[in-house]
């Protein structure tokens, strides 16, 4: 295993009605809040009203209209009404859209130049407004991650960043808020918690042997409740097992003492910042098509406990088998999730591939994934899904 610093730093509050506990929750900071929101979910599923009513005491300034892949413009905005207002607590309503846009703006606030240098160069992150959440989608963990994923659509340019500063303080997670996901929401947030962890598992750190036990339980219980959500989308256990293995899935318990780059993500970033597709599907498209791409013999022996401990495959002395049957075992989970499993399904042609694997290999570190991807290595993969 490798060194590693662990700072489980959010409070999670979690379950029915803790909603009511937000005035508590904010007081601390001062009056002046942004209420950062996306499109206007909350507003048809009644959270915009239920938090209204509960912060009447507060001075609360809309900051709404935040995109899926959050743009760079959306953080400027925000950035200008925290300045503006003296803003002196981000309250962010929503999904890793509105969570990563406000991660930003709490930092671009104290920034005297443009947002962007926070992207690009994380160590600028110095100093950030608190960031308290209300979850309403379960996905990508930034609820209780530092990162932040933005989008410079001038540039076509989707990038991570963050700092200790900017991870959420107090995040609210009523699983009741997520009955109201659209089914390709559900689908894709189950997907990127999937992913999330499938990142961290395949590593070759050795002696990580806790990481990867508390990582299978995670995909089980997505491959068991991902169905019943989209089946029983009022479901209360599938909602709350879905909401917290989003949580865990990436805030550090299956990631921490696994170093290395990640192999899925740079390349679904390019997807989405070219073409904004939805962050999970892309992930799903690409995951077996990356895993049939890195099945080798140095990496056969991991797909095989991937098999037999997440799978329950039948052992067999066929090592190549049984990590194919796993392979397999993947995509049709993601295919009985209704998501489209080609590029193609999603209007997405091979005009952009050499451009995209160009920037996947430079921008995410390929060549430190589990096992090294060059531009050739993505070019294959991004064909193989076409
Ligand atoms: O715009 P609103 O009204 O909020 O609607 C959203 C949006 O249209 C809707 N939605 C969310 N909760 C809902 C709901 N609709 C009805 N009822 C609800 N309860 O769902 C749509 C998608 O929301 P979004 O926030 O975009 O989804 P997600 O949580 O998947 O976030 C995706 C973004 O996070 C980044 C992705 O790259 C992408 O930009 N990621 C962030 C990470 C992090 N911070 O650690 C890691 C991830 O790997 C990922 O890269
Ligand atoms: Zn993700």
């Amino acid at each position: 295993m490798d060194n590693f610093k662990f700072h489980a730093y959010t409070e999670i509050l979690f379950g029915k009605d803790q909603i009511q506990q937000l005035p508590m929750v904010l007081a601390p900071y001062g009056k002046r809040v942004l209420l950062a929101y996306g499109s206007g979910s909350i507003k048809k599923n009644g959270i915009y009203q239920t938090i209204q009513n509960l912060l009447k005491d507060f001075e609360l300034i809309d900051f709404p209209d935040i995109e899926p892949n959050p743009h760079l413009t959306s953080v400027e905005r925000g950035a200008k009404l925290c300045r503006d207002h003296k803003i002196d607590v981000i309250l962010a309503v929503g999904g890793g859209s509105v969570i990563d846009c406000s991660k930003v703006v709490a930092a671009a606030t104290f920034y005297e130049g443009p947002a962007w240098d926070l992207v690009m160069d994380s160590s600028l992150i110095t100093k950030a407004l608190p960031i308290v959440t209300v979850l309403t989608m379960a996905g990508t963990g930034s609820e209780m991650n530092k990162g932040a994923v933005i989008t410079n659509t001038e540039t076509r340019m989707k990038k991570g960043t963050g700092a200790w500063v900017t991870i959420p303080r107090t995040s609210i997670m009523d699983p009741t808020y997520l009955m109201t996901l659209p089914e390709k929401q559900t689908a894709a947030g189950s997907a990127d918690i999937f992913s999330h962890v499938l990142e961290s598992y395949f590593k070759s750190t050795p002696d990580a042997y806790i990481q990867d036990k508390i990582s299978e339980g995670i995909l089980q219980t997505v491959i068991k409740y991902a169905p019943l959500a989209l089946k029983e989308p009022h479901n209360y256990s599938a909602r709350a097992n879905l909401a917290w293995a989003s949580s865990l899935a990436l805030n550090g318990i299956c990631g921490s003492g696994k170093n290395g780059s990640w192999s899925v993500h740079p390349i679904e970033h390019e997807l989405s910042a070219y073409y904004d597709l939805t962050h999970g599907i892309g992930l799903a498209i690409l995951t077996p098509s990356w895993m049939r791409h890195i099945l080798n013999e140095n990496t056969v022996d991991k797909f095989v406990d991937y098999g037999l401990n997440v799978w329950h495959l039948s052992p067999s002395s066929d090592k190549f088998l049984v990590a194919n049957q796993a392979i397999d075992a993947t995509e049709a989970f993601f295919k009985s999730l209704n998501i489209p499993m080609t590029l193609h399904e999603v209007g997405i042609d091979q005009s952009k591939f050499e451009l995209m694997g160009k920037r996947a290999v430079e921008l995410g570190g390929l060549h430190y994934a589990y096992v090294p991807l060059n531009l050739e290595d993505v070019v294959e993969i991004l064909k193989a899904c076409a």
